[in-house]
């Protein structure tokens, strides 16, 4: 498994929570794979088990991603996520990821509102959850904080098209940049995230042809999700593409697996066992020495103790 290609493009030492000392991914390994014309697969992940077993297979880059809201609490939008229930998953998600790049999303009106309010939720989520970038959507109303975020030590991963944050805008129309003035404007945001320092930028629900157009036009890896197979990487939803989240699959996810079914048939096989008396077996269980037990059921049988606890004794 590489990371980032050969040995030396691997990131520097990292010092995690732990105190572990592991090689993980920096937002240069992540301009590498462009830079060496290599495409790059990404995935959202909300805790530590699944954040384990991406790490593992060698994704590069864990989005901590606000579709938390819909596929882990159950909202309709990502708009109810707070900064709170950010910071708790991201930390999860650090914790099982030792080498893949951790970025959070700043969920809604956590950025927007001032570039000091941006600055201090970002410090946040870095400095509370060790995540190493944050991403925020939005074009050139969003540049000159991303511009800031950087100068201070924060990378940036940009998202424009279809941003989810603002759902209840968008209403039905969710593909973006379909007409002239639309995909120009899509063109100069991704130009205006890249030279406010972005080091990549997510383009979703963009026509295949303008998300090509806009890959050949940035030095900075765009990361596609529903934008073509012409984005220098492809990020999707955990729960959409493993067949967990059962609402809805939108077009732009495959299922490569159907967790959910495999998940029923268990659950099944579960009841059925407990209910049947299979399952716990002795193999499941811990036992003591014989002799121990007779003596606490003598010890609990005499009237003293019988008396001093009135429950009815069930064998
Ligand atoms: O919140 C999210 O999951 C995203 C994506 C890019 C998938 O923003």
């Amino acid at each position: 498994m590489t990371y980032g290609g050969s040995d030396a493009t691997v990131s520097t030492l990292f010092i995690d929570e732990t105190r572990h000392v592991s090689k993980s991914i920096t937002v240069q390994d992540i301009q590498a794979y462009k830079d060496r014309g290599e495409k790059f697969a990404a995935l959202t992940a909300y805790d530590y088990t699944s954040a384990q077993i991406l790490d593992r297979a060698g994704v590069p880059l864990l989005l901590v991603g606000d579709s938390l809201g819909m596929v882990v609490l159950g909202h309709d939008t990502t708009v109810p996520v707070t900064l709170d229930e950010m910071i708790h998953h991201t930390r999860a998600v650090v914790r099982g990821a030792t080498r893949s790049l951790v970025v959070a999303d700043l969920p809604f009106l956590s950025y927007q509102i001032s570039v000091e309010q941006a600055l201090e939720n970002a410090g946040r989520m870095l400095q509370q959850t060790g995540c190493r970038a944050v991403k925020v959507e939005g074009g050139r109303e969003i540049a000159a904080t991303v511009k800031r975020l950087v100068q201070v030590g924060v990378p940036v991963l940009g998202h424009i098209g279809y941003t989810p944050q603002s759902a209840h805008v968008f209403g039905r129309n969710r593909v973006q940049g379909r007409d002239f003035d639309q995909g120009l404007a899509l063109v100069r945001d991704a130009l205006a995230l890249e030279a406010a320092g972005a080091f990549a930028v997510v383009l979703e629900l963009v026509p295949r042809q303008l998300a090509g157009e806009i890959a050949a036009r940035l030095r900075i890896p765009v990361v596609g999700i529903g934008s073509g197979a012409e984005c220098d990487a492809e990020i999707q939803v955990f729960h959409d593409v493993f067949g967990l989240y059962q609402d809805f699959c939108p077009r732009h996810a495959k299922r490569f697996a159907n967790v959910a079914a495999t998940i029923d048939n268990a659950v099944r096989d579960y009841v059925g066992e407990v209910t049947t008396h299979v399952f716990p077996s002795e193999a499941q269980a811990a036992a003591m020495d014989t002799d121990t037990l007779v003596q606490i059921r003598a010890y609990l049988d005499q009237d003293s103790f019988q008396t001093a606890s009135p429950v009815p004794i069930r064998r």
